[in-house]
């Protein structure tokens, strides 16, 4: 058969309220424009992310059941350290909260006022983790990861010329360690290639510097690696997951994505100095280290999670619906980043709207146009979210201006696309009646969760 069906049936269901165009009008002005203030109930597809959103599966909410409360030495932390050492083979293993503590705890022991930090892209919470640290968080994307319109498999790859530039221009000491994120949330959801991550690791160990993957996507990607990198075609996901980690010597990891859970992160290290580090950050941000911030039921369900994401026809599944969405878009003229990325369709808002500056915000515009059309509630990668200013205090257009529709996992259906895809549609047809957007209120950091906005005449 050449249809891909899901690769589950649905047992429980959750209403899905439509609320009309004027009350969708009236929740928009509340929100002050800026939809992550919106109430959730008042959106009818939501975009906004692909994390925590997911649905669990039967043998999750049945190891959910089987969680040890204890606070020390639990049997869930067990399952959960063990799945966790199988897939990535690191040593010393940290349960966290959710991915932006594993950063936190990272940069706050290891990072140092004036440091460098490159990364393929930093994802904005990362960035903020490093930057609040100190530290310059680089970015050092490959070009072809700049192009949004080119289809080449491995978009996400750092550029080894300019990390090798990097190095030399900046002493090693200045450089505590390098990330490398997969996917790369912020350039698309693309992939990065093993063989750069093999690379990377390559030059990083001439100068005894570590290398942190931000593994949020770890499955997403080993999916697209076994699809398009040769020499893989043979191997598990579990296998090509387990090489990824070989060349780590660290990891930051938000099991909201690939750890198909509502909440968790992990943070793990080889290094027995950076582990007492963590260990002692741990104990005072988070928990005990044996939960670090989460249930015994937490650990339990991420553990099922970790090892469900990285089943084959899980993945085939989930890249097909993201597929679907993105090929019936691109049947219909819409700019999206070429290729299709693994966990969200992103459309350029700067070809969408091309009359819209980027310092007014083109995807806003294009967020807050999907919500009043259809009750679509998506996010901003651009200018607004990556908030860059100049010396003076200008502020500097972002490279890229995308708005990302996240798909959740395990969630939304085949009809539902086809709404979400007729709503893109009709706002594609009015595209020239959309305004731009001016920021009234910004917080000093990750403004875009919080900001408030008023629409350009
Ligand atoms: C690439 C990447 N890194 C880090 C994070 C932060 O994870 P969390 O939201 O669990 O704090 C995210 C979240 O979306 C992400 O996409």
């Amino acid at each position: 058969m050449s249809t891909i069906i899901e690769p589950f049936r649905i047992k429980m269901t959750e209403p899905l309220k439509i609320i009309s165009k004027d009350e969708r009008i009236e929740a928009l002005k509340r929100a002050y424009n800026n939809v992550f203030l919106l109430d959730a109930e008042d959106c009818c597809i939501d975009l906004l992310t692909d994390s925590g959103t997911g649905a669990m599966s039967t043998q999750q909410w049945a190891a959910l059941m089987l969680g040890d409360e204890s606070y020390a030495g639990s049997k869930s932390w067990k399952k959960f350290e063990s799945v966790v050492k199988q897939i990535t083979g690191i040593k010393h293993i940290f349960p966290v909260h959710q991915g932006r503590a594993a950063e936190s705890i990272l940069a706050q022991t290891i990072v140092n006022k004036g440091d460098v930090i490159p990364n393929n892209s930093h994802f904005d919470t990362t960035r903020a983790n490093m930057e609040y640290a100190g530290a310059h968080a680089i970015d050092l994307l490959c070009d072809k990861g700049l192009n949004t319109t080119l289809e080449a498999p491995f978009k996400g790859d750092m550029d080894i010329e300019n990390l090798k530039k990097c190095i030399a221009d900046n002493s090693v000491e200045k450089i505590p360690f390098c990330m490398i994120t997969v996917t790369n949330n912020t350039g698309g959801g693309q992939p990065v290639s093993m063989n750069n991550i093999r690379e990377i690791k390559g030059v990083l160990k001439k100068y005894g510097i570590p290398l942190v993957i931000d593994a949020c996507r770890f499955a997403e990607n080993a999916y697209f690696i076994k699809k398009h990198e040769q020499g893989y075609q043979d191997l598990s996901l579990l296998e090509i997951a387990q090489e990824m980690f070989s060349y780590a010597d660290a990891a930051t990891m938000s099991c909201k994505k690939d750890g198909l859970a509502n909440i968790g992160g992990f943070l793990i290290c080889n290094n027995d100095q950076w582990a007492e580090k963590f260990r002692n950050m741990l104990i005072l941000r988070e928990g005990f280290p044996t939960y670090g911030g989460l249930a015994g039921r937490d650990l339990e369900v991420i553990a099922v999670g970790l090892m469900e994401a990285l089943e084959y026809d899980y993945q085939v599944y989930r890249h097909a619906t993201v597929e679907y969405l993105g090929r019936s878009l691109i049947d219909k003229g819409v700019p999206i980043v070429r290729p299709i990325g693994g966990h969200a369709v992103f459309l350029d808002a700067k070809q969408f709207l091309p009359n819209i500056p980027p310092i007014q915000y083109p995807g806003i515009g294009l967020v807050n146009a999907l919500y009043l059309e259809g009750g679509v509630r998506s996010v901003e990668l651009g200018t607004v979210m990556f908030g860059r200013f100049d010396e003076q205090g200008n502020e500097l257009p972002s490279p890229l201006e995308l708005v990302r529709l996240a798909i959740p996992r395990r969630v939304y259906t085949q009809s539902h696309f086809d709404y979400l895809i007729e709503t893109i549609d009709a706002v594609w047809e009015k595209k020239d009646s959309i305004p731009g957007y001016k920021i009234t209120y910004q917080p000093s950091f990750l403004r875009h969760f919080t900001c408030q906005l008023e629409a350009l005449e």
